[in-house]
């Protein structure tokens, strides 16, 4: 008896004893069974189809099981371990549409950008499109989706934002909290991504981010902190960043002490795509799963085992949340998904939502349209909408409704005059754009710029004058993964501002109206032009339904209800982050960034000299006029706000307005609650988001209370001499916002002071 026991786990195999199986047995006899290079291999994933880095024989197993989809982990046959499978994420699932000698189609729902959803302001809205995304990961076979992607929204250049919530972390913490809520109640798990800093494309896998630690706390990862209380995601993804000197996947400060013994996270963390440079730093900092996993790294970790500097036992931790994740998934309890989500439901669920994130910056009146038949429609991105951005946050969708559809769909009569030169137009200028790139760069990536813009002759554009009745111009933008915006990018292109100006000339000589609908993914420059047309639609990159959705604002079928996530500036280097950000490194666009910019300031190292002072935060502080303020978006109708009140018993703050509809439509309002707080000892922001809440649907003259809460303790700082959470006691002013700079009433309440010590300074170096 006292010899089985000796017999090692291979042993075990050989002499015929059963191998205790994963789901069967328990997560500690499956562990004990596991020999140390089933381990190593466990821990790091399965290479990544069509790149020679595999870490074993199983290279391409993605591959085999949900083409297309980003990754998976090592399978171990005889321990009844599957491969599960992880795919990305955000605006919907990406795995490959079609399969080779297949019939079938895998074309997923393109839901809205994550910035969209943030601009919902409604938490439930956003748990229903998660429970929708959710069903297609499900049903399509994969078990764990590589999304929220909640980082700061610190410049408006950042190519990633679109995937991005907000410049503020309770609007970022709480939306993606809403999101791992909708898809984990599938069960199958989301990973909460990018952990943390990953505030810039140009050289995202070498920058150091060099932050405070009060900035890092109170606004790089609050969000985080929210999400993982409010929602329990099954996974985090480390970033590919460093923070202070340390690759984020190779800090334990952050992957162990903050995320877990601080928050008390659970579940598991595995790096960005080949982020960090140690595979046994990274599983000696708690980060468990290395994908797509290198030969390199198994290297590392069983050279670092063989000589002591890694123990096995640390080992053990992580694998044991990689047994753990892999129990819980879809493919362990053998799930038989269908192949088959339910895309004609997803469809409206896109739609509905789409339309509830869409802002209205500017309205003298003319919308929603009335008595008008004939549209004629301009900017090339009219005939061919963007969806979403680019890169791992694409999505092989079956189609995209433009504008030109989505009015058509809605009965108007649309004036077709331009759209072949704009399609030929957008073709051109892809292919040219292409065929400028270096031969060495990676073309499939490329966010095409959106084209120099045709406008109509003299002559062409007097007759669409006379046969329509009103004017609808769309800018596009596209951004994507590897790229930051340029400074160009940001501004509307001569060529724009010539069509602006020409068309609206033209139809206001004759008393009629311009709308202008903005097809982009992130905040461009507005204040120069924004009182030419007669109103702005900001639809952001609405996914695949995106023109209906537009086209149901523009008719009025639904008020709109959307609100800014983050400021517009005037500049963009109002902005203080603009002053420790890449701008231009990239002007030429190029992978990542050019080779002659290592070295260079905000590209091997940006300093955050701006500290928390990020968004309205600093816009507050200097009293700097913007173009939209944090929060602004306007309706068809208006509301009253009334009774503020608020109350602190020292565990939860509660705050209620009474919000009425004073206006002649049905429409929602979202109410911002924002903290002003009493003079102390550290330097405090005017004024901070705390909480927010949407009305439903409000007909004409009715009214709700609105109930937000948040608890006492998120009054605190963070004080960094005695790297402490802090309450100041005094009287804190809490204002009830329809936007940060149109506050509509406040109420005060007490607090007593309160200090919650943390477990690491986070120090900077
Ligand atoms: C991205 C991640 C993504 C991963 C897998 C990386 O390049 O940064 O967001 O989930 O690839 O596709």
């Amino acid at each position: 008896m006292k010899k089985i026991i000796l017999l090692s786990a291979a042993a075990l195999a050989i002499v015929g004893c059963k191998a205790p199986q994963l789901g069967k047995a328990s997560i500690d006899k499956v562990l004990k069974a596991m020999t140390l290079e089933e381990k190593v291999h466990f821990v790091i994933g399965t290479g990544m189809a069509g790149m020679d880095d595999g870490a074993s024989a199983t290279v391409g197993a993605t591959q085999k099981i949900v083409p297309g989809a980003a990754g998976t982990t090592y399978p171990i046959e005889r321990l009844g371990i599957p491969s599960i499978v992880l795919a990305d994420g955000p605006a919907g699932l990406r795995i490959d549409p079609i399969r080779e000698g297949d019939a079938n189609t895998y074309y997923c729902t393109h839901f809205p950008i994550g910035t969209l959803l943030a601009s919902t302001w409604n938490q439930e809205l956003v748990e229903s499109v998660g429970k929708a995304m959710g069903e297609e990961v499900h049903e399509y076979g994969a078990d764990v989706y590589l999304a929220p992607a909640l980082n700061i929204h610190r410049n408006p250049l950042n190519g990633r934002n679109f995937e991005y919530y907000s410049e503020d972390p309770v609007v970022a913490g709480k939306t993606a909290a809403a999101y791992v809520r909708g898809v984990q109640s599938n069960d199958v798990g989301t990973s909460i991504k990018h952990f943390a800093y990953n505030n810039q494309e140009t050289n995202r896998t070498g920058n150091n981010a060099v932050i405070s630690p009060r900035a890092q706390r109170e606004i790089y990862l609050k969000g985080f902190e929210i999400t993982v209380k409010e929602s329990d995601p099954w996974t985090v993804m480390s970033s590919y960043n460093k923070i202070n000197g340390t690759y984020t996947s190779q800090s334990r400060d952050l992957i162990t002490t903050v995320l877990r013994d601080e928050w008390g996270f659970k579940g598991l963390v595995m790096t960005d795509w080949y982020g960090g440079d140690d595979g046994a730093a990274q599983i000696a900092a708690g980060n468990d799963m290395l994908q797509p996993g290198t030969q390199l790294q198994y290297d590392q970790i069983m050279a670092a085992l063989n000589a002591g500097t890694l123990t096995e036992e640390e080992l053990d931790v992580c694998v044991r949340r990689c047994l753990e994740l892999v129990a819980r998934s879809p493919k362990v309890k053998k799930y038989a998904y269908s192949n088959k989500p339910d895309l004609t439901a997803h469809a409206a669920v896109t739609r509905q939502s789409a339309l509830e994130g869409m802002v209205l910056l500017e309205n003298n009146g003319v919308l929603p349209l009335k008595d008008v038949k004939n549209v004629a429609v301009f900017g090339c991105t009219s005939f061919d909408f963007v969806a979403g951005g680019t890169g791992s946050g694409n999505v092989n969708r079956a189609y995209t409704v433009s504008l030109l559809d989505g009015l058509k769909n809605a009965g108007f009569n649309v004036d077709e005059s331009m759209k072949d030169a704009c399609l030929q137009h957008i073709a051109d200028e892809a292919a040219a754009f292409k065929a400028s790139l270096p031969d060495n760069q990676l073309s499939a990536f490329y966010p095409v710029p959106r084209p120099t813009e045709l406008i109509p002759n003299p002559k062409d554009l007097a007759a669409m004058v006379r046969a329509n009745d009103v004017a609808i111009i769309t800018f596009g933008r596209n951004s994507g993964e590897f790229f930051d915006r340029t400074s160009a990018d940001f501004v509307l292109s001569a060529q724009e501002r010539k069509l602006l100006d020409t068309v609206t000339r033209a139809f206001h000589a004759v008393r009629k109206k311009v709308v202008v609908v903005l097809n982009i993914g992130g905040v461009i420059e507005t204040a120069s032009w924004k009182s030419v047309p007669d109103a702005i639609l900001l639809a952001w990159q609405a996914g695949q339904e995106g023109g209906n959705s537009v086209t149901d604002i523009l008719t009025g079928a639904k008020s709109p209800s959307g609100k800014l996530p983050m400021t517009f500036p005037v500049n963009l280097m109002d902005a203080a982050s603009s002053a420790n950000f890449p701008i231009d490194a990239t002007d030429e666009v190029y992978f990542m960034n050019r080779r002659e910019d290592v070295g260079k300031k905000d590209v091997d190292v940006t300093k955050y000299e701006e500290g928390i002072y990020v968004g309205y935060r600093w816009f507050d502080k200097q009293n700097l006029k913007v173009s939209y303020p944090f929060g602004y978006g306007l309706s068809y109708t208006t509301f009253e706000y009334s009774a503020p009140a608020v109350a602190n018993d020292g565990k939860t703050v509660t705050a209620k307005v009474t919000v009425k509809n004073t206006g002649s439509v049905a429409g929602k309002e979202a109410v911002q609650l924002y903290v002003s707080a009493p003079a102390g000892t550290l330097d405090k922001p005017v004024k901070e988001l705390k909480a927010y809440a949407k009305t439903k649907e409000l007909a004409p003259g009715e009214s709700q209370e609105l109930t937000l809460t948040f608890p006492t303790s998120e009054l605190a700082s963070f004080d960094e001499a005695a790297s402490a959470w802090k309450v100041d006691a005094g009287t804190y002013t809490f204002l009830f916002g329809a936007s940060s700079r149109d506050i509509r009433c406040t109420a005060t309440a007490d607090a007593e002071a309160a200090e919650t010590p943390t477990h690491t300074v986070l120090l900077m170096q």
